[in-house]
């Protein structure tokens, strides 16, 4: 039977290094069962954050071979197996031991994001909206909360801007911003609090999402120009003092 090699980081946030295990490869394997066999039958001590095996939990989030994906959905036979395949945690948050990050500061700025405020319900008693505005905001929903647009996003990864949300969270607030029955504006905090003008819009975001939700074109880049129409727009600036608002 054919074998790989496979290179896992092993250790925490203060030392660690990679130590290499060969794994025999089976129909239809993916990295996620080699690191299984691994923990089976060679380190029974490897620490590795799984859940569905079915790209649908996001907890088993790491770097294959430098890319930010879900182990339980990267196949091996779509990998150069005449290499060692590395396998490492997400770069971007602190390592707690060999593959599985803290990824709590995420949760953190998720509880600042203020919750829908709907607007009062008609005469009947109903809220009503447009299919094509329930439509928009449906693929924002698709978020398993994996964390690799924040793992590969430079604001956070290379200059650690932690002002900055990161693209999840930008995908959150779309997903109220854009809500038919939404009445919060949102426009003030994504100015200040979540520093949407930190994103340069170089769509690395977009490139890692399991869910392929498009974070730039169809959550970011709306609610720039959002926050560019209000602050940015001297003619806009100007209707908005006439009118007072
Ligand atoms: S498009 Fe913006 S949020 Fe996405 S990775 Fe680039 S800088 Fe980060
Ligand atoms: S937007 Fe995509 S990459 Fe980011 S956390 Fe959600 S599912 Fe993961
Ligand atoms: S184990 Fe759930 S997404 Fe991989």
């Amino acid at each position: 039977m054919r074998e790989v090699t496979v290179r896992i980081h092993r250790g925490d946030d203060q030392s660690g290094a990679f130590q290499e295990f060969q794994v025999p490869v089976t129909e239809g394997m993916v990295v996620l069962d080699a690191v299984h066999y691994v923990q089976a039958h060679q380190a029974n001590d490897l620490a590795v954050r799984w859940n569905c095996k079915a790209g649908k939990c996001g907890s088993c989030a790491a770097e294959v071979n430098g890319k930010p994906t879900l182990m339980c959905m990267t196949r091996l036979d779509r990998l150069n197996l005449d290499e060692p395949i590395v396998v490492e945690p997400m770069r971007t948050f602190p390592k707690i031991r060999d593959l599985v990050t803290d990824v709590s500061w995420n949760y953190s700025v998720n509880k600042r994001i203020k919750p829908l405020k709907p607007k009062p319900r008609e005469a009947d008693g109903t809220h009503r909206m447009m299919q094509m505005d329930v439509d928009r905001i449906q693929e924002f929903h698709q978020c398993i909360e994996c964390f690799l647009c924040q793992d590969v996003c430079h604001i956070l990864r290379n200059h650690e801007r932690w002002d900055f949300s990161g693209p999840r969270f930008l995908v959150r607030n779309a997903s109220l911003a854009m809500h038919p029955l939404d009445t919060e504006d949102r426009l003030p905090a994504l100015k200040d609090e979540f520093n949407i003008g930190y994103c340069n819009i170089t769509k690395c975001c977009s490139e890692v999402c399991p869910e392929e939700i498009k974070i730039t074109d169809n959550a970011i880049i709306p609610l720039k120009e959002r926050v560019a129409g209000r602050y940015y727009d001297p003619i806009g600036r100007l209707l908005q003092r006439v009118r007072g608002t």
